[in-house]
C-alpha cells in the first residue's frame, strides 16, 4: 500500500489495530436527528474518546473546529431523505477534490445490496475507490439496509461485506449479527460494527460490541447508542474499554455504572 494511503489508514486504525469511530452523519438523510440537533455540542464531550469522526462536509465545516486534531472520515454519499421514495437511491455528493481540500483521512459511502439501486451504488463505490487510489484516500463502505433492518443476518451481511471488499473498500462497516465471525471471516479487509437504532439497555449494546470484537471486528462506528444515551461519556468509556483494553462484558458494564454514578453525584452536588 502506498505511503499516503497507509498513513491515512493508520490515523484511523490505532497502533493496536483497533478503532472507535464516531458517526455524526445521520442528518444527511434524517435531518436534525434527536440529540444531534447541534452536532458541535453533541461531540464536544465525546471527542477525547473517539478515534475518528464520520461526518459530512457541511457539518464538518460548520460545527467542527479546524484546530481539532481528530481524523475525519468524510461521508460522500447521499441524495435521498427519510420522506423520499427510496433511501437506497444514493449518489456521490462530494468530490475527491473536496476530500483532499478538507484534509480527510478517509471517505465513506453506502452500498445497498439487494435493493433496486444495488448496481448504481456498487458502481459508485468502484468509481470512488478508483479516485481514492489516485489520491491515496481510503474508502470505507457502509453496508446499508435502509428501513429493512430485518435483513441483518450473517449470510446477507457476509455477502455485502465481501462484495464491498472485492470492489476495493479498505474498511467495511456493517451491522452486528449472530455468528458475526462468519461475516468477518469472509471479508478480506477490516470490519467495523455499526450501531443501529438506540437499544433498550446499555448492556445490550455492550454485549453486541463485545461479541463482535471477540469474533474479529476491529472496532465500531457507533453513534446513536452513545450520544442518544442519557450518559454518553460513561457509554463511550465502556465501549472504548472493550475495544482498546480488551475489557470483558462484566467489566464494561461496571465501567458504565461507576462512571454514570460519579456523574449523577457530581450533578447532585
Ligand atoms: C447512516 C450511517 C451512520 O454512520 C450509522 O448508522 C452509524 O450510526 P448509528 O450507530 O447511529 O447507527 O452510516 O447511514
Amino acid at each position: 500500500m502506498d505511503w499516503g494511503m497507509q498513513n491515512r489508514l493508520s490515523r484511523i486504525i490505532k497502533e493496536d489495530g483497533k478503532c472507535l469511530l464516531m458517526p455524526i452523519d445521520h442528518g444527511y438523510f434524517q435531518g436534525p436527528t434527536s440529540k444531534l440537533e447541534k452536532p458541535g455540542e453533541t461531540i464536544k464531550q465525546l471527542l477525547p474518546y473517539s478515534d475518528a469522526l464520520f461526518v459530512t462536509r457541511g457539518v464538518l465545516r460548520a460545527c467542527v473546529d479546524t484546530a481539532e486534531n481528530i481524523p475525519i472520515i468524510l461521508r460522500v454519499s447521499g441524495g435521498t431523505s427519510m420522506v423520499g421514495k427510496d433511501l437506497a437511491n444514493e449518489g456521490i455528493t462530494t468530490s475527491m477534490k473536496e476530500a483532499v481540500r478538507l484534509n480527510v483521512s478517509a471517505v465513506g459511502m453506502s452500498v445497498f445490496i439487494g435493493s433496486d439501486y444495488e448496481k448504481e451504488t456498487l458502481l459508485n463505490l468502484g468509481r470512488l475507490v478508483d479516485e481514492g487510489e489516485e489520491y491515496g484516500i481510503p474508502v470505507m463502505a457502509v453496508t446499508a439496509v435502509g428501513r429493512e433492518l430485518e435483513k441483518r443476518d450473517a449470510r446477507y451481511l457476509g455477502m455485502c461485506c465481501r462484495i464491498a471488499a472485492e470492489i476495493g473498500a479498505k474498511v467495511v462497516k456493517t451491522y452486528w449479527c449472530e455468528d458475526f465471525d462468519k461475516v468477518v471471516n469472509g471479508c478480506p479487509v477490516p470490519v467495523v460494527i455499526a450501531g443501529g437504532p438506540k437499544a433498550e439497555t446499555e448492556r445490550e449494546v455492550l454485549s453486541f460490541v463485545h461479541d463482535g470484537m471477540q469474533r474479529g471486528a476491529i472496532g465500531v462506528n457507533l453513534g446513536r447508542n452513545i450520544w442518544q444515551n442519557p450518559y454518553p461519556v460513561p457509554m463511550i468509556k465502556a465501549i472504548r474499554a472493550i475495544i482498546h483494553e480488551n475489557a470483558s462484558l462484566i467489566e464494561a458494564v461496571e465501567i458504565f455504572n461507576i462512571e454514570k454514578n460519579q456523574m449523577a453525584k457530581a450533578v447532585a452536588v
